[in-house]
């Protein structure tokens, strides 16, 4: 299931607000704040390798592979609303990754998650860019159960955060909600389960995301016609998999990767190692070990 505000809500529609200012219906320039960060690196060489120009925004100096690939780079808190409309101005969309990726203290998390991405949405509202794509979390929706018969979550079951973290992520995807409603904004929520350059331990068998599959997804994302306001799964194809592929599907994301490949390589490593094997939070919820009293905590 998806929700496409376009079809069953007239408040709003998406009119001529393509994000078709480039070939085969894809943005020609983006931004992508959290330019420097770990799923950036993963996604850029994909992106410009598709063709988009890339505007890098992050309050770091840009990477080496950052550097390489953007055509521009704004240097600047993901709070600075003017900064971020000088950065967005001439974008068909923004991808907005910047961002504390774990759970954190309070104040942090607010300030840089949700209090940034109200100022990404209000720059890309004002410097005239028709779509955002933000990354959300499976933690915003963590203490949601795994289906034990077999079947799929959707994606768009409803917020059930699991830390200040999915909190945060859950007020992401409301923002982006706010603003398809009210200004007519095209948004996409990625819901982004495990994304690694392979999975890490049993439950990441279920939750992975492929570096390669989140190129797939993001460019889906920016191109996909109509997509007024979207929750979508990040996710690969995974036999053990428990997310569902509908979202996806419906803007044309089909993923290819499939995290069983790496099953008997992450047990024989593992060895005597108890802590790749799924816990019993790992069993019962789609946020795991992270619905737990002391969740691990994002280290600076
Ligand atoms: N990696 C995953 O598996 C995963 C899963 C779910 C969601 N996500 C989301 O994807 C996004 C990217 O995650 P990542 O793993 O690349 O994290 P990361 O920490 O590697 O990258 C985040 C980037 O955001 C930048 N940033 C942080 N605070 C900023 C601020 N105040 N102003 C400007 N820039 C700031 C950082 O400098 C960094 O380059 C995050 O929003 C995260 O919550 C990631």
């Amino acid at each position: 299931m998806t929700t496409d505000r376009t079809t069953t809500d007239d408040r709003t529609t998406t009119d001529d607000r393509t994000t078709a200012d480039g070939p085969h219906g894809r943005p020609d320039r983006i931004a992508l704040t959290g330019a420097a960060g770990s799923l950036a690196t993963d996604v850029l060489p994909g992106l410009t390798d598709l063709g988009y120009h890339v505007v890098g925004v992050d309050r770091k100096p840009a990477t080496d592979t950052a550097a390489a690939i953007c055509q521009d780079w704004a240097r600047c808190e993901i709070t600075d609303s003017d900064a971020l409309v000088t950065a967005f101005t001439g974008c068909g969309a923004v991808v907005h990754l910047a961002g504390i990726p774990l759970e954190a203290d309070w104040e942090t998390v607010s300030r840089v998650n949700i209090d940034g991405t109200q100022a990404v949405l209000e720059a890309a509202r004002r410097a005239g860019v028709p779509r955002v794509v933000l990354a959300s979390s499976i933690h915003a929706v963590g203490y949601v159960g795994i289906p034990a018969d077999g079947g799929t979550v959707p994606d768009d079951v409803p917020a059930r955060p699991n830390t200040f973290y999915g909190v945060s992520k859950a007020a992401v995807e409301a923002l982006g909600s706010l603003y398809h409603d009210r200004y007519g904004l095209e948004v996409v929520c990625l819901r982004i389960a495990s994304r690694f350059a392979r999975p890490r331990d049993e439950r990441m068998l279920a939750t992975w995301l492929s570096p390669a599959d989140a190129v797939r997804l993001t460019d889906a994302a920016l191109r996909a016609p109509g997509v007024g306001f979207r929750l979508v799964w990040g996710v690969s194809a995974n036999s053990r998999g428990y997310l569902s592929h509908s979202g996806g599907a419906a803007i044309g994301y089909t993923p290819v990767d499939d995290a069983e490949r790496y099953a008997d390589t992450l047990f024989a490593e593992a060895g005597d190692d108890p802590s790749v094997l799924a816990s019993e939070e790992d069993r019962r919820f789609l946020g795991g070990v992270f619905c737990s009293e002391h969740p691990p905590m994002f280290e600076w």
